[in-house]
């Protein structure tokens, strides 16, 4: 069972829906009148817009983009590789980038480089996440925020180990014997 993995439940599915809904409606104030292009990023950010989406009053349009690191070795630099493109042509429109977390920032800090470069009327960032202790890039503009999250393996709500976990309704920190036990049997973490 997917439960049992998990060493302790960080941000149980209440205070979940809570926040969401929160940010759901600061959004929906934000916006009104502007129909936001809100942009996820495959594949753990679907989830929270997937929610947020229906906590909000006012029209909206969503797309999706697939990146992918070079990996490691090229870490960073925050080097990504463009897998999807979004369909929407966002020119003069108002764009938020909505992620589930933040961890360096690297993904945060290309995706503001190249959204920004197709000239949106506006472009903010909303992110349920933020493991500010493992940033390495700055003074990224968040303007909506979940929660803070310790420098621990997360998992649940679009957080995934090996693709798996993202199901959980909650975030929790993983069972350290999962990861160690794949580790050895593979010889590296991912
Ligand atoms: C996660 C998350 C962000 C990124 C944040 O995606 O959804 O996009 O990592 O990390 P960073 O701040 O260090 O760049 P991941 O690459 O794990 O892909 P996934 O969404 O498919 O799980």
């Amino acid at each position: 069972m997917l439960n049992e993995d998990v060493e302790k439940v960080l941000i149980t599915e209440a205070e979940i829906r809570y926040k969401v809904t929160e940010i759901g409606q600061a959004l929906s104030a934000d916006y009104a009148d502007k129909d936001p292009v809100l942009v996820s990023v495959l594949r753990g950010g679907v989830i929270f817009l997937a929610d947020l989406i229906r906590t909000m009053s006012i029209q909206v349009t969503i797309d999706f983009m697939a990146i992918s690191s070079y990996g490691p070795a090229t870490e960073s630099s925050g080097v990504v590789k463009v897998l999807k493109d979004l369909e929407e042509d966002i020119i003069g429109r108002h764009v938020i980038v909505v992620e589930d977390i933040i961890d360096t920032g690297l993904t945060l800090g290309y995706l503001l480089r190249n959204l920004g470069s197709r000239n949106p009327a506006s472009l903010n960032v909303c992110v349920l996440l933020d493991k500010s202790a493992r940033r390495i890039l700055d003074n990224l503009p968040i303007k909506y925020k979940g929660f803070d999250v310790p420098d621990a393996f997360v998992v649940g709500y679009g957080l995934d180990y090996r693709q798996k976990y993202r199901n959980l309704p909650y975030v929790g920190i993983l069972k350290k014997s999962i990861y160690e036990e794949a580790e050895k049997s593979s010889g590296g973490i991912d």
